[in-house]
């Protein structure tokens, strides 16, 4: 679980855990003086403010690791982006409360050790709404320390049970993202056909910066590249916040993908010109039906793929299916500061839109099922075999047990 050259967003050994900076890169520690005036005022004077801070420049420019010591630091980097993405924001937030249990003085007993991991595991879920990955995670771990708590001698018992169930997330999304990757590159050749090179558009960043390792549609790339399939994977830049042109371009230049970055709205002309044949995405919450939440324009490439007959994925582990929502009209959507529209750099560089513009910024859109091919997910591909042509996804996960 230590420091490799693969690129990884969640660093950690037990007690410690360190988050990659996921934030663009920004001199907004600096105070705010004219750069006409002296250009190199600013930055001298933050130096002196904050420290070094200010000459550390951020994904995709530098690799900065944060230290996350507990619950509250973890809160805090979900919320500021500081790690994003579906699963390594479960994964982030059940670490961080390990890190904080491990090796806590805690006098009380196991009920009550057991009380006090639900309560840090409700306020982590609060951090981001719309990904289903945290809070599946969450009940799951509650139900794991109260069972526990029935027959433990004592509370170091309980964190002990938790410790361990946390880390074996961080194991077990890496290998689930290589079976997506297998199933997924296998399905779009045969869906396809493999005599041809396929080449895939991608939205927002699903690869090892959004999971543990590998990522999910970013893992299908992966996995088709490494079959010797992929002619070529375009990613959007995905505005406002950028983890296409920051994160999946820097994934893709890393592995030495051949990939060409595109503007979101580049993505129709792409399409018409016969570009690419299939479109994979990730995903935040997938409803029982298939309508799948996912980042901020998934919605738009899926009409453009439906109107050039080009093949729409969705690539997800099963802990990303909501059963209990019939449909995608009860994902609740968490929308973020207007900053990240009236301001360059995601929110942190100057102001470009006009000062009184009101704004309107959901973080993300659903996806009707209708407009999907396939989901891809570790236990296979689900296809549209249920009534008239619908995803059956609560029959595949019970076959899939
Ligand atoms: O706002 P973000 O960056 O957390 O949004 C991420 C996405 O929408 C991803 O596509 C999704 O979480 C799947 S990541 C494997």
């Amino acid at each position: 679980m230590g420091e490799s050259s693969a690129l990884q967003s969640i660093l950690y050994d037990r007690g410690a855990l360190r988050l990659l900076d996921q934030v663009p890169p920004s001199a907004s520690h600096a105070p705010s003086l004219d750069s006409k005036w002296c250009p190199v005022l600013p930055l001298l004077i933050g130096v002196l403010v904050s420290g070094f801070d200010v000459m550390q420049r951020k994904l995709p420019l530098e690799e900065v690791y944060i230290d996350v010591k507990d619950s509250a630091d973890g809160w805090n980097a979900i919320r500021d982006m500081v790690v994003r993405g579906a699963p390594a924001i479960a994964i982030a937030a059940a670490l961080s409360l390990a890190v904080e249990v491990n090796d806590h003085d805690f006098t009380g007993t196991p009920v009550e050790a057991a009380s006090f991991v639900s309560k840090k595991l409700e306020y982590l879920v609060s951090s981001r709404p719309t990904a289903v990955n945290l809070s599946d995670a969450a009940t799951k771990l509650q139900n794991l320390v109260s069972r526990t708590a029935e027959t433990a001698k004592d509370a170091k018992s309980i964190f002990q049970v938790f410790i361990e169930a946390a880390e074996a997330m961080l194991v077990d999304d890496v290998a689930d993202n290589k079976a997506i990757g297998l199933h997924g590159a296998e399905f779009l050749q045969r869906q396809l056909g493999s005599s041809r090179n396929i080449s895939v558009l991608t939205h927002c960043n699903t690869g090892s910066l959004a999971t543990a390792g590998y990522g999910t549609a970013l893992g299908v790339i992966r996995a088709l590249h490494s079959g010797g399939v992929l002619e070529k994977a375009f990613c959007t830049e995905t505005r406002p916040f950028n983890q296409g042109s920051r994160l999946t371009a820097f994934e893709l230049v890393h592995d030495k993908i051949p990939a060409t970055l595109i503007a979101d709205s580049a993505a129709a002309a792409l399409m018409n010109n016969g570009q690419v044949q299939a479109v994979i995405v990730g995903a935040d919450r997938i409803a029982a039906n298939g309508d799948t939440a996912n980042k901020i324009g998934t919605y738009n490439l899926s009409i453009s793929a439906k109107h050039h007959g080009v093949q729409f994925y969705v690539a997800a582990p099963v802990t990303s299916i909501d059963l209990s929502l019939p449909s995608g009209k009860q994902i609740v959507i968490e929308e973020r500061s207007p900053k990240e529209l009236l301001n360059s750099e995601g929110g942190l560089g100057k102001q470009v839109a006009a000062s009184g513009i009101s704004v309107w910024n959901p973080a993300f859109d659903v996806t009707p099922a209708n407009l999907i091919t396939a989901i891809i997910t570790e236990k296979g591909v689900i296809t549209k075999s249920g009534p008239n042509g619908s995803f059956d996804i609560k029959g595949f996960i019970e076959r899939a047990k």
